[in-house]
Parts: C-alpha cells; sequence; structure tokens
C-alpha cells in the first residue's frame, strides 16, 4: 500500500471517530410531537390537533408567550408522518402539501425569528414507522442537504424499515452527511433502540462519536407503567449506560408526558425529577395551548432545569433499592454539590424513610444545605452522619439539592473562604 493511500485512510478513519459539531453540551430542552400527537393526519376533522403547520407555529408561539424558551426550551421539532407519500420529481423529500402549504423552510424562517430551533424527522430504511418515505443508504446526503437548506437545526432519525447492517451503515454515514453540509444539525438517533439485548449489544463508544443523543429503548407512552418500564430498564443497565452520557451525547430515555393524561401529580413530580438524575434531554410532549398550571409548574422548575443542565453533565444512577420499596437516586452536579432523589414504589401511604449522607456514602467531611427542589424549603447545618427523614408519597418523589457550605476538615481551606464568598454559587436557589 502506497503512504499517500495509507494516509488518506488513517484521515478518513480519524474523520469517522468525531461528533465534534460543538452542539448538545447540556441536554436539549425543547417540544417533540410525537407521543402526544402522534400520526394524527386528520385535519379535516381534527384541526387543531393534527400534524400541520398550524401545530408546531402555535407550540412555538407558546413556547415563547408562557416562559419556556427563557427557560430553554428551545427546539420545535417534528416527528413521524410530515412528509407527502412520495418524493419530488428530483428525489427530494417534499412535506404534505395541504398540511405544510408554507413548506418547512418557511416554519423554519417562523422558528427561528421567535428566537427558537425547528427539529425534524427521518427514517434510515425504506419508510418511516408511519410508511412515509423513508432515507435509504443512497439518499443520505440528498436529504442532509434537503435538511440544511430548509434551515433545519436538528434530525431525529429512526430505523423502522431497515436491517442492522444497514444501520451500522448508515447512521455514521448521516453523520457524515450532516456535517458536509456545513450546517450545524443536531442529530438524534435512535441506532441502540433496534438494537436491543441484555446488557445492550451497543457499541457506545462508536455511538458517543456519531450522535449527539440516542433512543436507548421503547417508546414512552401516556402511562405510569410506561415510565416505570423505562426507570427499570435505565436502572438495570446503568453501569452500561451511565457512563456514555456526557458534553455533546445523551443518552434518552424518550419524551416527558408530563401535562397529559397517564400521569398523577406524585407521578408527574417522578417523572420529572427521574429524568433530571439521569440527565436526559426534556422534550416536552403535551398541549402548550391546554397545560394545565400543576404540570407547567414542575416543568417549569428553575432549580431542576438548572441541576438538569449541570454543566458537568454527569448522569445519575440509582444507589439503594431498600426492602421498604424506597429507592434513591443520585447525580454528581459541579462545585461539589448533587442531586438527590428519594423515590416511592409504595401503593399504601406516605412512607417516613430516615437516613443520613453518611449511609448514602456522602465522605465529605462537610457542613451541608439542602434545599428540596419541589417545596424549596432550605435545611442548614446538616452533617453526613446526621439522621434526616423524608416523607415520600405513593408513587413520588423527594428531591434534594444538595451542597457543602463549609468543609470541616480544612476549617481555613481556601475552599472554605471561598464557599464563603462565593455567595452566588451556593446560596440557596430563588423558586
Ligand atoms: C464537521 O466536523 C469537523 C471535525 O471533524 C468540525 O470541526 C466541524 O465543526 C464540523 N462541522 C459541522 C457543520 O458540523
Ligand atoms: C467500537 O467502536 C470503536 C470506535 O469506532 C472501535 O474502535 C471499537 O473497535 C469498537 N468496538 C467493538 C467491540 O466493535
Ligand atoms: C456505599 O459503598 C459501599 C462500598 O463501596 C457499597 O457496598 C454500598 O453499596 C454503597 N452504598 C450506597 C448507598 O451507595
Amino acid at each position: 500500500m502506497s503512504l499517500v493511500v495509507f494516509v488518506f485512510i488513517l484521515a478518513l478513519a480519524s474523520f469517522c471517530q468525531a461528533l465534534e459539531n460543538g452542539l448538545m453540551r447540556t441536554p436539549p430542552m425543547g417540544w417533540l410531537a410525537w407521543e402526544r400527537f402522534r400520526c394524527n393526519i386528520d385535519c379535516k376533522n381534527d384541526p387543531q390537533n393534527c400534524i400541520s403547520e398550524k401545530l408546531f407555529v402555535e407550540m412555538a408561539n407558546c413556547l415563547v408567550t408562557d416562559g419556556w424558551k427563557d427557560l430553554g426550551y428551545e427546539y420545535v421539532n417534528i416527528d413521524d408522518c410530515w412528509m407527502a407519500k412520495e418524493r419530488d420529481a428530483k428525489g427530494r423529500l417534499v412535506p404534505d402539501p395541504e398540511r405544510f402549504p408554507s413548506g418547512i423552510k418557511a416554519l423554519a424562517d417562523y422558528v427561528h425569528s421567535l428566537g427558537l430551533k425547528l427539529g425534524i424527522y427521518g427514517d434510515l430504511g425504506t419508510h418511516t414507522c408511519g410508511g412515509y418515505p423513508g432515507t435509504t443508504l443512497d439518499q443520505i446526503e440528498q436529504d442532509a442537504l434537503t435538511f440544511a437548506e430548509w434551515g433545519v437545526d436538528m434530525l431525529k432519525l429512526d430505523g423502522c424499515y431497515s436491517s442492522a447492517e444497514y444501520q451500522a451503515k448508515g447512521y455514521p454515514r448521516m453523520t457524515r452527511a450532516l456535517n458536509a453540509t456545513g450546517r450545524l444539525i443536531a442529530y438524534s438517533c435512535s441506532w441502540p433502540a433496534y438494537q436491543g439485548g441484555l446488557p445492550p449489544q451497543v457499541n457506545y463508544t462508536l455511538l458517543t462519536n456519531v450522535c449527539n443523543l440516542w433512543r436507548n429503548y421503547d417508546d414512552i407512552q401516556d402511562s405510569w407503567d410506561s415510565v416505570l418500564s423505562i426507570v427499570d430498564w435505565f436502572s438495570k443497565n446503568q453501569d452500561v449506560l451511565q457512563p456514555q452520557a456526557g458534553p455533546g451525547h445523551w443518552n434518552d430515555p424518550d419524551m416527558l408526558i408530563i401535562g397529559n393524561f397517564g400521569l398523577s401529580e406524585e407521578q408527574s413530580r417522578s417523572q420529572m425529577a427521574l429524568w433530571t438524575i439521569l440527565a436526559a434531554p426534556l422534550f416536552l410532549s403535551t398541549d402548550l395551548r391546554t397545560i394545565s398550571q400543576s404540570s407547567q409548574e414542575i416543568l417549569q422548575n428553575k432549580l431542576m432545569i438548572k441541576i438538569n443542565q449541570d454543566p458537568l453533565g454527569i448522569q445519575g444512577h440509582r444507589i439503594l433499592q431498600e426492602k421498604s420499596h424506597i429507592e434513591v437516586f443520585l447525580r454528581p452536579l459541579s462545585n461539589s454539590a448533587s442531586a438527590l432523589v428519594f423515590f416511592s414504589r409504595r401503593t399504601d401511604m406516605p412512607y417516613h424513610y430516615t437516613t443520613s449522607l453518611a449511609k448514602l456514602n456522602y465522605t465529605q467531611n462537610a457542613i451541608y444545605e439542602v434545599q428540596d427542589v419541589y417545596t424549596g424549603e432550605i435545611i442548614s447545618g446538616l452533617k453526613i452522619e446526621d439522621n434526616f427523614k423524608v416523607v415520600i408519597n405513593p408513587s413520588g418523589v423527594v428531591m434534594w439539592y444538595v451542597y457543602p457550605i463549609r468543609n470541616l476538615d480544612q476549617p481555613f481551606s481556601f475552599l472554605n473562604q471561598l464557599y464563603k464568598r462565593d455567595t452566588k454559587k451556593f446560596h440557596p436557589f430563588p423558586l
């Protein structure tokens, strides 16, 4: 082999191994149509809820007027069933002309004019899951270019009607195709959700180099059972999954269903808390035009969002499963802070759970302050060996933001001076 060819292969190899688009340094936040609006294309009988440009314009408007955008919910994402049933004469994807009469470019322009971003959906295979045109291997570059020309900011690439071999070729090829368009387009892969296995038979090293986020497991449905099945699967596989998440590359347990029909208020708080512990993308899939005040409060909790968006981007995990059916989850955060979720799987009544930070393996001999993420209540002066009690409702959570305010081993250390001075960093979070 000549040196020139060898160097060329090396260059190709290193190119294949980098997703260096710089996007999604913290988990993405926004709105995604699928769970709530599915493949409802019946605009004649259900014009308010069908997949059409009107729906996305209205959701974008809500994101701005109801305070979502200011909190970081910035993506407006289209899912399946936006396309016409056939590609155009030049082989390009086109939106359904009746439901998207202005076209995707106009929708992207509108969304951008509001300071938001537009996401779109495709499928690596012969058809999308809903039966619309898929992206076959030889159409990858053309579709990437179409999305870039329209001004799309994110692509979710599903994997119906394809094969493992096909996906192994196609997902990395789309990474290169998106990069080659020159437009920054975040890339969500459904690849591992189609691979399965326990532990998952997925090359996560490759995946983190190819995708900004990936769906690991089944689609979420509008039920508490579905939320629990996802939490169970993520917990069971946490040793494999947890190390893969980080700035620019995230595990995606799927959309938030808060605001819909399947969850009680306790369960809604639980989904939000557990998704935040998992450093999960926060994609709302609910009707923002009619969402209740209480659901909105859960989804707009500022301290929750600050924890979800922690710059270290470390995914948390389940640290304890008690015989009492209480589970404890922990996520390490920047500035020596952490988040704890006490989760009850009980079905009887509020449970009084007593523990200490030492029992949860906190080792830093410090005085801690704790803020309850939902009530805003502050507990000061907690030492690691101090017992405390939390009262957790059935299928509910208590969530704590925990931060050291004084290190007891080194009373005169630089760190303690820092803790004292930097009141912004260590001041309780105004709710
Ligand atoms: C394409 O990838 C290179 C690194 O391989 C990166 O520097 C560049 O920013 C990427 N461009 C886009 C548009 O993603
Ligand atoms: C996983 O992917 C990485 C990066 O492409 C590669 O170096 C490694 O050999 C792969 N591992 C397996 C087991 O295939
Ligand atoms: C604490 O650490 C010990 C020893 O590593 C481990 O066996 C135990 O499961 C840990 N407990 C928690 C709650 O993390």
